[in-house]
C-alpha cells in the first residue's frame, strides 16, 4: 500500500470554487500532541464533492486545495508544515512541500490569526479510500499545532 500513495501529485493550486468546512479534532492520541494550545479555528477544503456522502470527497484528477484558520500561540519565523496519512501507519504525503510559510503568512505571531492554503492535484492511481490525514505545524522540529481531519477519493466521471 505505501507504494499507491507515493504516487499523488502535487502542487500549488488556488481554485475558485466554493469552500467545504471540514470536521476536524485535536491530536491528542501521542505525547509529543498533547497539550498543545494553538487554535485551529477552521479547516477547509476547496474541490470537495460533498453530495457524495459527508466526507469530504475529492475524484481523482481533480484539484484540490486545504485552507487552514489558526490562531498560533508561539512566536516562529519559519515553519513546517506535513501532512501524513495515518491509514498504513504513518506515511508523509509524498512530494509535499514542507515549508508553511510559501503559503501562509511569516513570521508567525502569536495571536495574530493566520492561514494556511496548500493546493494538491490528486492522482488516478491513488487509492480509492478514506484516508484519514494528521497535520502537524512544526518550529524548531517541535509540533506547535496539529489537527486530524479526513478525505475520501473517489473515481474521476
Ligand atoms: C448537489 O446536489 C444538488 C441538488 O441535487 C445540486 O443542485 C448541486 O449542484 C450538487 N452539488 C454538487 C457539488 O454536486
Ligand atoms: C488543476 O490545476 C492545473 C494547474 O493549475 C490545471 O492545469 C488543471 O487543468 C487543473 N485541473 C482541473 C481538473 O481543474
Ligand atoms: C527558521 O527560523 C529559525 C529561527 O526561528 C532559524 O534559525 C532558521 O534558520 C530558519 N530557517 C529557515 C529555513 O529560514
Ligand atoms: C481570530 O480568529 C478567531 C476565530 O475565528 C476570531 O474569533 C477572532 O476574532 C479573530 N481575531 C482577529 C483579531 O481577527
Amino acid at each position: 500500500m505505501k507504494g499507491k500513495f507515493a504516487s499523488l501529485i502535487l502542487f500549488s493550486f488556488i481554485a475558485f470554487v466554493s469552500l467545504t468546512d471540514m470536521k476536524f479534532s485535536r491530536c491528542g492520541d501521542n505525547n509529543i500532541y498533547r497539550g498543545l494550545n494553538c487554535a485551529i479555528n477552521r479547516v477547509a477544503i476547496e474541490g470537495c464533492n460533498v453530495n457524495v456522502t459527508k466526507d469530504c470527497s475529492l475524484k481523482r484528477g481533480n484539484n484540490a486545495s486545504m485552507v487552514v484558520d489558526f490562531t498560533p500561540d508561539f512566536d516562529a519565523e519559519n515553519s513546517t508544515v506535513t501532512i501524513h496519512a495515518i491509514t498504513f501507519g504513518e506515511k508523509a504525503w509524498p512530494g509535499m512541500d514542507t515549508n508553511g510559510c510559501k503559503f501562509m503568512t511569516c513570521p508567525i505571531e502569536s495571536g495574530v490569526n493566520n492561514t494556511y492554503s496548500y493546493g494538491v492535484q490528486v492522482s488516478y492511481t491513488y487509492p480509492l479510500a478514506t484516508v484519514p490525514i494528521r497535520v502537524v505545524f512544526a518550529s524548531n522540529n517541535q509540533p506547535k499545532c496539529c489537527f486530524v481531519t479526513k478525505i475520501k477519493i473517489e473515481k474521476s466521471n
